[in-house]
């Protein structure tokens, strides 16, 4: 392991990188203020290598220089962040600070109806996350992540989503384990004890509209940021070169077929297929007036069999992670007969890495989605050998792995 000087290295050099370059591309140094356009900020190329290796190593010096005891105290007290960001959003208290300026602790109190002694106490509170800061006393104004929690709708979304759904049913994964030891099924989880159902989760949801359309935010949310944005995506599949037309299957509101649509005008068609609750949820608005007659929705369930054959691509993004192996195998069972030899079934989907190698923060997120897995659907996220064991053995070898890079595998037909 890494000394502590040779991580204040790494630390200083990836710093050194990213600010010169920032520096002289123009751009705005990080900041946690509210800036005019937080793109500017966004680090790409080889400038997010630096960023990763610089997170890496100054949280692993911070928590080195720690020690044992003062880590456990912090990451043990960390558990009230949830129940402070579910009052944040409870109360929409980021909507009540106005977006430009501060306002007073008595004239926000009078805002959300939270009483101000206690609510001084949230905010507070809130500033060790980044959330809101006192430009003078007794009053509040935007950080950046507080703006975009006021203003930005998938990021709302996702926080709504983390706290009043995630952070219920994290409190019960002990005692769903011991009330299922061994393999269990999505009716036997986490989420079913602190919701007290017997459904499967995207069934339960389905009968829940606002949760739904809520959830369906927090999914545009994770589709931009992360080792699994969009953007990502789309450069890690030849899209030009292999596909005309597709069916986006789980597709949700279609926000993914879009981006695909959009970078690729060469594609023809993209379907996107949900179960018929989502597709009725759908806005008015959901065809855009920019991909006219390129993108179609339809109520089709991937549970069976596919009715439209020999597309070019078959694309699943955040579905067979949602499933135990049994499962995946059925929903291959219904697709691989409708495709022609040469059609490609794409899955953007978390690669689980091989402990410790790569991006430590990433390596925690996709483990933190492997939980996410059990707690909700008791399934799982997969290691490339699982994916290529699943995908050949449950197709009976008709699909074959031809490239896996980070998320997004495919696996083309040969017969
Ligand atoms: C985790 S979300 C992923 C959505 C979208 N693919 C994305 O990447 O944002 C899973 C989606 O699968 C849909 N779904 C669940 N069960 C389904 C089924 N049996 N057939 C079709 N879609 C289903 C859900 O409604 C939801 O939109």
């Amino acid at each position: 392991m890494a000394t502590i000087l040779e991580l204040s290295d790494i630390i200083s050099s990836r710093t050194k990188l990213i600010h010169d370059e920032l520096q002289a591309s123009g751009r705005p140094q990080p900041t946690f203020d509210v800036i005019q356009d937080p793109d500017a900020i966004t680090l790409d190329g080889e400038l997010q290598q630096a960023q990763k290796e610089l997170r890496d190593a100054a949280q692993k010096l911070s928590d080195l220089v720690a020690g044992p005891s003062n880590l456990l105290l912090e990451q043990l007290f960390s558990f009230h962040d949830p129940a402070v960001m579910r009052v944040l959003y409870t109360f929409k208290i980021p909507q009540a600070v106005p977006l430009t300026g501060s306002i007073s602790f008595d004239d926000l109190s009078a805002k959300v109806g939270i009483e101000v002694s206690r609510l001084r106490r949230i905010l507070r509170y809130a500033y060790s996350l980044r959330i809101f800061q006192e430009p003078e006393p007794e009053h509040v104004s935007h950080t950046q992540l507080s703006c975009e929690l006021a203003t930005a709708q998938p990021s709302i979304d996702m926080l709504g989503h983390m706290v009043d759904e995630e952070y219920p049913t994290g409190l019960n994964l002990a005692q769903a384990l011991s009330r299922w030891p061994g393999e269990s099924g999505p009716t036997n989880t986490a989420y079913n004890i602190a919701f007290e159902t017997d459904q499967p989760w995207f069934k339960w949801i389905g009968t829940e509209p606002h949760r739904a359309v809520r959830f369906a935010g927090a999914m545009g949310f994770l589709s931009t940021r992360g080792i699994n944005a969009i953007d990502l995506m789309l450069q890690r599949f030849d899209w030009t070169a292999n596909c005309k037309t597709f069916v986006d299957v789980g597709g949700s509101r279609g926000h993914v077929a879009m981006a695909i649509l959009r970078a690729f005008p060469s594609i023809q068609h993209g379907l996107v297929q949900d179960l018929p609750e989502i597709v009725a949820q759908m806005p008015k608005d959901a065809q855009p007036a920019d991909l006219e007659g390129r993108l179609d929705f339809a109520a089709q369930s991937f549970l069976e069999p596919q009715p439209v054959r020999d597309a070019d691509v078959y694309f699943f993004r955040y579905i067979f992670h949602d499933y135990s192996d049994a499962v995946c195998v059925q929903i291959l069972d219904n697709l691989v007969p409708s495709m022609r030899k040469g059609s490609r079934l794409v899955i953007n989907d978390f690669i689980v890495p091989a402990l410790g190698t790569g991006c430590a923060i990433d390596e925690r997120y996709t483990r933190q989605m492997d939980i996410h897995m059990l707690e909700f659907m008791a399934s799982k996220e997969r290691t490339v050998d699982d994916w290529r064991e699943l995908v050949e053995s449950g197709s009976k070898g008709m699909l074959k792995l031809e490239s896996a890079r980070v998320a997004t595998l495919s696996f083309v037909k040969e017969s």
